[in-house]
């Protein structure tokens, strides 16, 4: 590595030999510093832009990161009565994984914690289960189905109708029945 040249103007002789013997008094002799910069350990490779593109697939609250697509309630229950019932019970209840319906007052003493009483925003639902679900076969559901999903448990949770569309502009749009109940650890401005 060379050492950073304490002034941008061009070096007169006399200032480099004052710099030498700065350093020879001091950390690193001039001479050293004329050598081959040493290599690195290369301990990885420089990813190409396809696999960055593959995984970055984050939806932020606020909506950046949705992809295009689209689907509704209706195309969702298909979809999720193939896919997600085995786990998350019929109609995102009653299975042996997570509750994913219910509402019960959010002032109540246990206030259910699921998707429709618990998410702050729709946009970050979408971001879970193209990432994560089904548990099985995280990744592996289409852009168009993910959506679907998405919507379909909105409408479970009464959130929206069975035939309204999700794509990246209506989802960020969706206002969560419990948006306010959380406070960010950033503070002020992001939820
Ligand atoms: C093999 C079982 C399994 C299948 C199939 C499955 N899930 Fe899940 N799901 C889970 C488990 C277990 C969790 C809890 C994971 C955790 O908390 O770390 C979960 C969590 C979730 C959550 C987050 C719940 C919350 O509020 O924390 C959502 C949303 C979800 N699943 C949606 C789906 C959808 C949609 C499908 C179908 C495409 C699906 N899951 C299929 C097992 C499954």
């Amino acid at each position: 590595m060379s050492m950073p040249s304490p002034s941008s103007r061009p070096r007169s002789g006399l200032r480099l030999l004052l710099t030498g013997s700065l350093f020879i008094g001091g950390i690193i002799p001039l001479w050293a510093t004329l050598e081959a910069a040493p290599e690195g350990p290369k301990l990885g490779v420089s990813m190409p832009q396809e696999s960055i593109r593959d995984l970055d697939i984050s939806v932020f609250p606020d909506g950046t990161g949705l992809p295009q697509g689209k689907g509704t309630a209706v195309e969702g229950k298909t979809q999720f009565e193939a896919l997600c019932t085995g786990c998350h019970g019929v109609k995102g209840s009653g299975g042996s994984a997570e509750e994913l319906v219910g509402r019960s007052p959010l002032n109540g003493a246990r206030p259910d914690q699921t998707v429709g009483n618990y998410w702050p925003y729709a946009t970050t639902i979408f971001d879970y289960i193209r990432r994560a679900m089904p548990l099985n076969a995280p990744l592996s559901l289409s852009y168009d189905q993910v959506y679907a999903l998405t919507a379909y448990l909105l409408y479970l949770n009464g959130i929206v109708t069975d035939t309204e569309e999700m794509n990246a502009i209506t989802l960020k749009a969706v206002q969560m029945p419990n948006r306010d109940g959380f406070y960010s650890v950033w503070g002020n401005g992001g939820h």
